[in-house]
């Protein structure tokens, strides 16, 4: 099995309902044909909505950009997993940087995070990458590592197979300036080959590994195209349909 060729745009807290609906359906009518996925992480706001807007599909998804670590109960203000299950929403993104830095995400946290999540029958979209100053302290290898042994790798086998990985630098994220197609490549083997020494070489091989950070219509070929970049979660660009139909007529 070849592993999946995936599109993601994370909207983050962006477009009101209108704007939304209008964007996804747009995004989808293009995407349908594909034999890529397409995912839209979009707010809370707009899932139902868009559940209702976009015939169900394999290949067009919807994904909730958060959710809490407990089922239910007194925490205002928040989502739990069997919430999105109950409305079909099949994924949910986790480790966000942004998450990790405005709501002082950890790693242990976001262990009870992707427990909640797949036992409520989610799939997710795993988030991991390190800061400018890693980056130039050559220390970016072990520092995803630290991050994916303190969460994500304390799943099974089996639960292995509902995750996707993105590698995000945060040096990357929103500033214009990408990882070059060689770091990106980089990181995404040193991943792969983490997956296999924990996991084997099932694994290892069939998990899509997307890229994210400053993906664009003009740079996403050459980033795809990759032996081990698989994709892309994509922001700012995602906000714009003829854009991000570019990217995913990229692969
Ligand atoms: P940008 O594409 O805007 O750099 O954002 C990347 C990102 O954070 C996707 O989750």
């Amino acid at each position: 099995m070849a592993r999946k060729k995936i599109a993601a745009g994370n909207w983050k807290m962006n477009t009101n309902i209108d704007d939304g609906i209008a964007l996804a359906v747009a995004v989808a009518d293009a995407a349908r044909s594909k034999d890529t996925v397409t995912i839209l992480a979009v707010p809370f706001t707009h899932l139902y909505p868009l559940q209702k807007k976009i015939k169900s599909s394999s290949k067009v998804l919807l994904a909730a950009q958060n959710c809490h670590h407990k089922a239910s109960g007194a925490f205002t203000g928040e989502i739990s997993a069997p919430m999105l299950a109950a409305m079909k929403v099949p994924y949910v993104i986790l480790g966000h940087s942004e998450r990790r830095e405005y709501n002082h995400e950890d790693n242990a946290l976001l262990s009870l995070k992707l427990r909640a999540a797949l036992d409520a029958g989610l799939k997710v979209i795993f988030c991991c990458g390190e800061g400018l100053d890693i980056r130039k302290a050559n220390a970016h290898v072990a520092h995803v590592k630290k991050q994916l042994t303190e969460s994500l790798f304390q799943l099974t086998i089996a639960e292995m197979k509902n995750i996707v990985i993105a590698y995000e630098p945060i040096w990357a994220i929103g500033t214009g300036e990408t990882a070059s197609p060689a770091q990106a490549q980089e990181m995404h083997a040193a991943i792969r080959s983490m997956l296999q020494k924990k996991y084997g070489k099932r694994i290892a091989e069939n998990t899509s590994i997307l890229y994210g950070g400053s993906v664009k219509g003009n740079n996403a070929k050459e980033l795809f195209s990759q032996a081990d970049v698989d994709g892309g979660l994509v922001g700012g660009s995602s906000l714009n349909a003829t854009e991000f139909v570019q990217i995913i007529n990229a692969f």
